[in-house]
């Protein structure tokens, strides 16, 4: 089997029980990834690591290189990767702490590069994109979950949006009208391009806060972060468990 890719979020730029063996500077012929890629181990089994925001998180969602990020996985032979990812909970029970392996996307982002398959193509390329996630990696985390007695949601639509602001209140109420469950900033374009590239991607959600006009709380990113740190602990042990049973 080939190595497992993780892709870290917000509170995930590093992972605490990975034993590090090297880090790799890769050059894509779409530009530079977010970061070297980490190759180590977890749990003893071989892992790929990249920091999606960078290791300092200093690179916006809508910055991000998602295409360097996705292709550089690919191009040192992944084939299954978990994106790991904050989000807001937009229905009501998408508690701060959750943890959500989602199923569908509704895509509000705009104006990021959003394909491999725009240039010097022999033919237009339309992917097929009416379960955007693989299947059998959404399991595994689910099983994988249940296994070590954790609370998950096995279903849920994320919301991509644009940032880097938050939504307004009245976004949030249209993008439930829409039908959607949580929010987060970058699972656009990331999941269309890893199904380009004909990767097995799954997203891994961890909910942070409550959606904007849910709570009586201010909506900051040191409130968002410390709700996170909690969730990213469950996070790390589940991926150390995924990992033994792929
Ligand atoms: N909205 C968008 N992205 C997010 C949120 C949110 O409320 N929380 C964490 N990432």
């Amino acid at each position: 089997m080939s190595e497992l890719g993780i892709i870290g979020g917000t509170g995930l730029t590093t992972l605490a029980n990975l034993e590090i063996i090297n880090r790799e500077i890769v050059q894509t012929p779409y530009g530079e990834p977010s970061g070297p890629v980490t190759h180590g181990k977890l749990a003893g089994k071989k892992v790929l690591f990249l920091p999606r925001h960078g290791y300092g998180h200093t690179i916006p969602p809508h910055k991000v290189n998602y295409r360097a990020n996705i292709w550089a996985l690919k191009d040192a032979g992944v084939e299954n990767v978990i994106a790991v990812a904050a989000v807001g909970g937009i229905r009501a029970d998408m508690v701060p702490e959750r943890l959500v392996v989602p199923d569908q996307i509704v895509d509000y982002t705009w104006s990021r590069v959003n394909t491999f398959f725009e240039e010097g193509l022999n033919h237009v390329t339309h992917i097929d994109f009416s379960e955007p996630y693989c299947e059998a990696l959404r399991q595994r985390l689910i099983q994988s979950a249940h296994a070590l007695g954790f609370e998950i949601s096995d279903k849920g639509t994320y919301a991509a949006t644009q940032g880097p602001r938050l939504e307004t209140a009245a976004e949030i109420n249209r993008l439930e009208r829409d039908g959607c469950d949580i929010v987060g900033m970058t699972g656009m374009p990331e999941a269309a391009l890893a199904k380009e590239l004909d990767l097995c991607y799954a997203s891994l959600a961890v909910v942070a806060n409550l959606a904007a006009g849910r709570s009586e709380e201010a909506l900051t990113m040191e409130r968002i972060e410390a709700y996170l740190s909690s969730g990213m602990q469950k996070v790390r042990e589940l991926l150390a468990k995924v990992i033994t049973e792929l």
